[in-house]
């Protein structure tokens, strides 16, 4: 069981995420937990302010330090879970970070809004900062669905481990593509290969299929697989016949 202990502004936004289809099934399974914290239930003022005009002038609004940390040490306990805040500034998530993320019991997600947080928060109680991408979101709830999302679907049991174990980001390479019937469509049949009946073809044409696309979409990923040695032999003559050496 992995809990995500999500800290937000707008635990409403979670709604639809969190309780629709495999994230729905893998909570009823009891595989994964999702719970939703209001960080303004931790502001102690008559109006539960969470946000403070910033030091120094400017736009916008800071996230207040006492209600968010409050919330933050309130929710981690006395576990040390890690404390992961979205952030773009943050390193960019990746599935080697998902799977790792996936092998914790409890993770805290905490979603900034507004300009972000006050700093002295970040330094004293994040452990961690994920971006998912070189863009600006108005609020880390976005990223945090993205980030449970991605993480949750390797927790065991939450999907067919075979889906998995060779798509896209896995081992760093792309996905093959995907055909299902009917087996002609508009004028396009599928690749002979998959309605051959030749698993060992089929698998050939697939990790083929995987290093070409690899190389025509992402070639900064194929140095990398090589360096982590998920390319064999076969593969490398493969890529040496498209061009492709790692240099
Ligand atoms: C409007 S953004 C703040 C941007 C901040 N002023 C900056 O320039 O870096 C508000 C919040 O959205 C979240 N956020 C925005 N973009 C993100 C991204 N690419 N990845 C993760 N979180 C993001 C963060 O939690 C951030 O505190």
């Amino acid at each position: 069981m992995l809990t995500f202990d999500i800290l937000t502004l707008f635990p409403g936004m979670f709604v639809g995420p969190t309780t629709e289809s495999i994230l729905k099934r893998a909570q009823q399974a009891g595989l994964i937990e999702a719970r939703l914290h209001n960080i303004r239930d931790w502001a102690t003022d008559r109006h539960r302010t969470a946000d403070d005009a910033p030091y120094g002038g400017g736009a916008g609004m800071v996230m207040k330090a006492e209600p968010l940390a409050a919330c933050i040490r309130a929710v981690a306990g006395a576990g040390a879970p890690p404390v992961i805040l979205l952030s773009p500034d943050g390193e960019p998530f990746t599935q080697a970070i998902a799977h790792e993320l996936s092998r914790e019991e409890r993770i805290v997600l905490v979603c900034g809004h507004y300009e972000g947080l006050d700093e002295r928060v970040r330094e004293a109680l994040v452990t961690r900062e994920l971006s998912i991408g070189d863009y600006v979101l108005t609020g880390g709830e976005l990223a945090a669905m993205v980030v449970l999302d991605a993480v949750a679907r390797l927790v065991p049991g939450v999907i067919d481990a075979e889906s998995t174990a060779e798509e896209s980001h896995s081992d760093g390479l792309l996905e093959y593509p995907h055909y299902t019937r009917p087996a002609v469509w508009e004028e396009r049949p599928v690749p002979p290969v998959l309605v051959s009946g030749h698993h060992g073809e089929v698998a050939k044409w697939r990790r083929r299929e995987r290093l070409r696309r690899t190389l025509a979409r992402r070639p900064d990923l194929l140095a990398r697989a090589h360096a982590d040695g998920h390319l064999t032999r076969e593969d490398l003559v493969y890529l040496a016949d498209l061009g492709w050496g790692p240099g």
